[in-house]
């Protein structure tokens, strides 16, 4: 499916529409499925294209390409950054417009040859303040890093005062018009901004707040995003700035430490532990929000985002067949691995046998980089008085370590 229409006079939309896609990048739920946006921008002696689409979609990509270019050849690619969903036709565009540059960072150019496993691409490397001339129409490129690739930048058209924004402001978000005036589902709309911008721009909060600022500097009517709707000054785009800006707020400094305590337990016997750990943490940060959560009963997609949030925690898992629980493995999946850096992060289980898991889990977080706790609270069985005991103190003993000085 694709959506073609003019945003301006000189600048198409030609988007390809994915509404049944659910699952993104291979990580990401898209329960409204997605759009891949891009543009053209006919200038009145250069043509250029502002990104291209998803490798699945080459047919629709191209049919849609031709209606808009009708019958001229394109004579620049800009790329704001180089992710596959949007750099996956570029080889095919090649092959069929041999004279077409590339205009791209000089990391995204890295990065393209690599995409497109060709050494000699003809690209125009481009920075902070650069312009290309179409003739009646300008692209100025605007570096925009980590949002959400090393290499984004976000190309403004001075004259249709017209952004593009890459996937900054954007949703996995599907309708059969790509245009936010048009939009049905605005609940739907709203979560799927709100889940995007989760998912993909805040591990960044301190590049969205900078890309903010940078777009606060242009006169925008109209900022083309490379995923769901396009965003109308008087509709939508205000609005989903304020959103950003909301999301992307420092954080609320004189909040109450999180110090959340994440177990499994088969027989009861972790839980105990969780249960004391929580109150040896209360004991010495009696002004934190610290509880247990059982992962098997809470969502775990929720206690992902807690742990991400927190300022430290505990987990505890048994050990079965010398390993921690799968659903420990998938809690930890979940990690921001971007911020995870120095997290103070307590160890503890009940075992049978040998007690293994809170070694593995160990490794996984150093892998991350947080801050393991150097003492591990291991039990063998059933947890005695004197084993509760132990592990209120255990907890008071981490929350000491993150206690504020
Ligand atoms: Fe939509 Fe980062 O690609």
């Amino acid at each position: 499916m694709t959506s073609m229409f003019s945003i301006t006079p000189s600048i198409l939309v030609t988007s390809v529409l994915n509404p049944n896609l659910r699952v993104f990048d291979i990580v990401m739920p898209t329960e409204y499925g997605t759009s891949y946006n891009s543009y053209v921008v006919v200038g009145s002696e250069k043509i250029a294209l502002i990104e291209a689409a998803h490798a699945d979609f080459l047919d629709a990509y191209f049919a849609h390409l031709d209606a808009a270019l009708e019958g001229r050849a394109p004579d620049y690619l800009v790329l704001d950054h180089t992710e596959p969903d949007h750099t996956g036709t570029v080889a095919a565009l090649l092959e069929r417009y041999p004279d077409l540059q590339i205009v791209i960072s000089r990391s995204g150019a890295l990065f393209l040859q690599n995409i497109v496993n060709r050494a000699d691409l003809d690209c125009l490397i481009v920075g902070e303040g650069d312009t290309l001339d179409l003739g009646d129409k300008t692209l100025r490129f605007i570096s925009a890093p980590l949002l959400h690739w090393p290499d984004t930048m976000f190309t403004y058209c001075p004259e249709e005062k017209v952004v593009f924004t890459c996937d900054f402001l954007g949703s996995h978000y599907c309708e059969p018009e790509v245009f936010d005036r048009h939009i049905l589902y605005a609940d739907a709309y709203e979560e799927a901004l709100r889940q995007y911008f989760g998912g993909i721009m805040a591990p960044f909060k301190p590049y969205v707040r900078a890309g903010l600022e940078k777009l606060s500097a242009l006169d925008v009517e109209v900022a083309c995003v490379s995923h769901g709707p396009v965003l109308t000054r008087g509709c939508e785009l205000e609005r989903v700035i304020g959103r950003y800006g909301q999301w992307a707020a420092e954080e609320d400094s004189g909040r109450a430490l999180r110090v959340p305590v994440f177990y499994c337990s088969a027989y009861g016997s972790t839980k105990a532990l969780a249960q004391r750990l929580v109150s040896g943490i209360r004991s010495v940060l009696p002004g934190a929000e610290v509880a247990s959560y059982d992962l098997i009963e809470h969502d775990l997609a929720e206690l992902g985002a807690l742990m991400n949030e927190s300022d430290a925690f505990a987990l505890g898992s048994p050990t079965i067949n010398r390993d921690a629980l799968p659903v420990v493995w998938n809690l930890l999946a979940q990690a921001d691995a971007i911020n995870f850096a120095k997290r103070p992060v307590a160890l503890f289980g009940s075992y049978g046998w040998s007690g293994e898991a809170a070694g593995h889990i160990a490794q996984r977080l150093t892998s991350l980089k947080a801050a393991v706790f150097e003492e591990q609270l291991r039990v063998q069985f059933i947890p005695t008085e004197a084993d509760l005991t132990a592990a209120e103190t255990f907890g008071a003993a981490f929350a000491a370590t993150i206690a504020p000085q």
